[in-house]
């Protein structure tokens, strides 16, 4: 990052001015440094959402919204999709270039080892419901490891970051597979290491001990490509998450935890399971036009799930290369006219063509196809956000490793405007006219909120 040129700031109040250093990265826009502006001006920024706010400096991940351009450590994802496996990408992510022919053979080996997890944690699994949706039990299983790794939790300790990035990488397609192993009421399904990482994964998800099972290669290629579409991208709500949970020196397994738990909302990596269910509740092309109309009144909470981007104002480049895939592989594996994959070809036609998501600039976001591939490779629904997860921890350790490397890293502690009630006096309980608290005076009056729900 250099010092491009300052920006003056003048309050117009008082007349006193103070000049902001403007940073320039490699790419994209160049960012006014604000950390001295409360010091010498008294005043906060107010950025809700951080639209315009840049959070960190980072190496890892780049992208052009605008151009619908998305770079890992500066290869497009266009290039890696089509020539890289996702523990090159991997390897990328975390150390910054592409590992030689040795290096990526001992990386891969050093995840293969890694793969098990300690006999232990199947008790755990049992405390949850056989209906527990599988990223509930992803955050709990993954934020207990600390109990279990004590030998790489000291994150001061460079070594002990490189293992618990190992570990993490390594033992979520395990973790996940186990969530809906449990689920479904059947064995856990050990790692087998002369399978691949997208190949153990679906051995361990789908495989039983009563007869042999053959990974099918066209559906280890889909995920394997799936899994490099999703390791990072920069800086979004949970890799956010991560980062602020990380500045604190909290452990690497809990700050990657705090990613899963902020990845599942439907805004964010929930979105190619809503996406799903949008299309089954949608049910016809004939419907389009009815949830394209609630998708656009205000007044209705419908959103059109798979669309819009915070930073893609053109189409999601991942989202291209997932519709290609679409084609190919329920060509292979699933059917190929699949009603769910022709309704979602025929509402991205329409929604395209329609003022109001052209005007808003809402394209196909990564969410909007790779549900479907999930489907055509027989993993349920609410497993895809848990695919996300498996992706995106190669993301969340790279940046969470890049984060504690800064040499001057300091917990993240965010300020606020406060607009709440100004400073005022104890009132004993008998002056007290009844405080107007909202929703929940009728429940508090009715007796309906008790302690033990
Ligand atoms: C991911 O950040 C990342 O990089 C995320 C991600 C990653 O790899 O980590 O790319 C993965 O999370 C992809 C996004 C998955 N989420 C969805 O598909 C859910 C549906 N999309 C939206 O909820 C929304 O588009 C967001 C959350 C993705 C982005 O929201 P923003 O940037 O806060 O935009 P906004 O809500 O301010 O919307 C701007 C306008 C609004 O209308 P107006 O008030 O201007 O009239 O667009 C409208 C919104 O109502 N709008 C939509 C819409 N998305 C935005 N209207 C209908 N359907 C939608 N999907």
């Amino acid at each position: 990052m250099t010092n491009k040129h300052t920006l003056t700031v003048t309050d117009n109040a008082t007349g006193k001015s103070v000049e902001l250093p403007v940073r320039e990265g490699t790419h994209g826009p160049a960012a006014v440094d604000i950390s001295t502006l409360y010091r010498d001006m008294g005043y906060f920024t107010y950025d809700p959402g951080f639209v315009s706010t840049g959070s960190c400096r980072s190496a890892i991940t780049y992208i052009d919204g605008e151009q619908g351009v998305l770079l890992y450590r500066g290869y497009p994802i266009e290039q890696l999709a089509e020539r890289s496996s996702f523990l090159e990408v991997a390897f990328l992510l975390l150390y910054g270039e592409l590992p030689t022919h040795e290096q990526l053979n001992r990386f891969s080996g050093v995840i293969t080892h890694h793969t098990m997890i300690n006999e232990s944690l199947k008790s755990f699994y049992r405390g949850f419901y056989h209906d527990a949706h599988p990223m509930a039990i992803m955050v709990g299983v993954v934020g207990s490891l600390s109990a279990f790794y004590h030998d790489s939790t000291d994150i001061r300790n460079p070594r002990h970051r490189e293992v618990a990035a190992h570990r993490l990488i390594a033992k979520m397609p395990t973790i996940a597979a186990a969530s809906h192993k449990h689920s479904v009421g059947t064995p856990f399904i050990y790692p087998k290491n002369e399978l691949s990482y997208a190949g153990n994964f679906l051995r361990m998800m789908f495989s039983l001990p009563t007869e042999d099972y053959a990974v099918d290669p066209v559906a280890e290629k889909a995920l394997d490509l799936i899994f490099i579409l999703h390791a990072d991208h920069e800086q979004n709500a949970s890799t956010s998450t991560v980062r602020l949970a990380g500045s604190s020196g909290a452990n690497p397994f809990a700050c990657i935890a705090s990613g899963i738990a902020a990845l599942w909302g439907p805004a964010h990596g929930g979105a190619n399971e809503a996406v799903l269910r949008m299309l089954a509740q949608i049910g016809e092309v004939k419907n389009i036009p009815s949830y394209l109309a609630k998708a656009k009144d205000k007044n209705d909470g419908f959103r059109l799930m798979g669309f819009g981007h915070r930073v893609y104002k053109n189409y999601d480049p991942r989202a291209k290369i997932i519709r290609e895939m679409c084609h190919q592989v329920l060509a292979k594996l699933g059917d190929a006219n699949d009603p769910m994959f022709e309704l979602a070809l025929r509402l991205e036609e329409v929604a395209l063509k329609d003022d109001y998501f052209v005007e808003r600039k809402l394209y196909p976001n990564v969410d909007f196809y790779s549900g479907l591939i999930y489907k055509a490779l027989g993993i349920p629904t609410n497993m895809f956000t848990v695919m996300f997860a498996i992706a995106r921890t190669v993301g969340w350790v790279a940046q969470w490793m890049e984060m504690i490397g800064e040499p001057n890293q300091k917990i993240g502690r965010p300020r606020q405007v406060y607009d709440g009630s100004p400073q005022r006096d104890y009132q004993p309980l008998e002056e007290r006219r009844s405080a107007i608290i909202g929703a929940t005076e009728g429940s508090f009056a009715n007796g309906e909120l008790r302690g033990t729900d």
